[in-house]
């Protein structure tokens, strides 16, 4: 059973209060709370095994070393790949560099296509962009409908041609929710671009719902840790194999060797090959502990918490439209939306809004969520965003629009 009051206890950081009001979080978009299961594997691994890994023979390491092979067993079984699969980063907009420096810079030639969509958060567009200058390739873009779907017609129109190397898309747009529908997209893509290579952005999928990588059609999948419980500093590069085999190192240095003489040198095999340095050991020890807690809640049942929750929200938000308070962004259905709503109250800047809401306790997002492209097209410079998780409830999304229609007040 889903027990949200169970769930809150186990987040320390809930018995906050902000500005003398019980703290109303809902940023987990940005980063996620962490509960004390995290906190303390963190804390343990400092006080009881730290030692770096790959490197001694003495116990402390050799545990250390376990350690971090045993989160990343748990990752890859967490999202269906082989644990030499994954690659430890720091954030998902580092593992989505890794593929822009290691596969990007050998593969894409001169008059390739990478083509991204307007709903990318920067990290899943920037790199893409700044390669194709560097490359003299051509970037293009997939428009939105008027809700913010992935809009087919300009899919097919922009992939028609055939030169499509490489597709970067994301399975849930951070900014206003919208899930995507990643195999239709990738089909429309591949049927005249069969060898394209997919990067998934999976950032705001992989904390929030069951995931296989194997089921998707995809060659990288990036996400955060810390999206999805786990510490800061974390993040996730899975690819596959055969790919990953094919590509060179992103950093050099320490670990990342398989032999250094004085004119060559070899690289490790998978995954070492691509975690240059000491990692973030005790963060990646949190993560582990992070997806143990997800795992014992179920990722069905947390996205059928979320999306009740959004689905709830909606209902309210329409109310507030219906007073002409607010616009709210995207699509309207709960099922083809993450734990996500954006909105405008109208006449007020989302910042305002967003200090208004922190003199009540409500922590939300405002400006343009690091996805400029897709909040313009709405003909709007920025907007509030509310993220949902496991620990949201209802009467927060009360409190929420309660104290929204208190903003008019202060500013009209
Ligand atoms: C969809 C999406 N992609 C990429 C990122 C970048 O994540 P990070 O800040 O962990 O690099 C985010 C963070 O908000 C995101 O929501």
């Amino acid at each position: 059973m889903f027990d949200v009051e169970k769930i809150r206890a186990d987040f320390p950081i809930l018995k906050r209060k902000i500005n003398g009001h019980e703290l109303v979080y809902l940023d987990s978009g940005a980063t996620s709370q962490k509960p004390e299961s995290v906190l303390r594997a963190m804390d343990d691994f400092y006080r009881n095994n730290n030692a770096n890994i790959h490197r001694g023979v003495y116990d402390l390491s050799v545990e250390s070393t376990k350690m971090v092979d045993e989160v990343r067993e748990k990752v890859a079984k967490f999202i269906g790949g082989r644990a030499e699969e994954i690659i430890f980063t720091r954030n998902a907009s580092e593992s989505l560099n890794l593929v822009m420096y290691s596969w990007g810079k050998k593969n894409i030639k001169e008059g390739d296509v990478i083509l991204v969509t307007r709903l990318e958060h920067h990290s899943n567009f920037v790199p893409w962009q700044v390669l194709c200058k560097e490359k003299g390739a051509s970037f293009r873009v997939v428009e939105v409908d008027s809700e913010g779907r992935i809009d087919g017609s300009s899919l097919k129109r922009l992939t028609e041609d055939g030169k499509v190397k490489l597709f970067a898309l994301t399975g849930a747009s951070n900014a206003i929710g919208t899930l995507v529908d990643i195999k239709k997209m990738v089909e429309l893509v591949k049927k005249n671009n069969p060898r394209v290579v997919v990067v998934l952005d999976a950032s705001q999928m992989v904390p929030h719902m069951s995931m296989d990588v194997n089921k998707l059609p995809v060659d990288f999948v990036a996400f955060s840790g810390h999206k999805m419980l786990g510490p800061t500093g974390t993040g996730v590069l899975w690819g596959k194999k055969e790919v990953l085999l094919n590509m060179e190192p992103f950093m050099y240095g320490g670990d990342m060797i398989s032999e250094v003489g004085l004119t060559e040198t070899t690289w490790a095999d998978l995954p070492n090959k691509f975690e240059a340095g000491t990692p973030d050991i005790a963060g990646i020890i949190g993560l582990g502990a992070a997806v143990d807690y997800l795992t014992n809640l179920g990722m069905g049942e947390v996205r059928t918490h979320e999306k009740e929750l959004v689905e709830y929200a909606l209902e309210k938000f329409k109310l507030l439209e219906d007073e002409d308070l607010v616009t709210v962004y995207g699509v309207k259905k709960s099922e083809e939306r993450g734990g996500a709503i954006a909105f405008n109250v109208k006449g007020v800047h989302s910042h305002d809004v967003a200090q208004v809401l922190n003199n009540f306790g409500i922590c939300v997002r405002s400006g343009q969520h690091c996805a400029a492209p897709l909040v313009t097209s709405f003909n709007v410079m920025s907007m509030v965003r509310a993220t949902f998780y496991v620990y949201n409830t209802k009467s927060e999304i009360d409190y929420l629009v309660e104290k929204i229609k208190e903003v008019p007040k202060v500013f009209i």
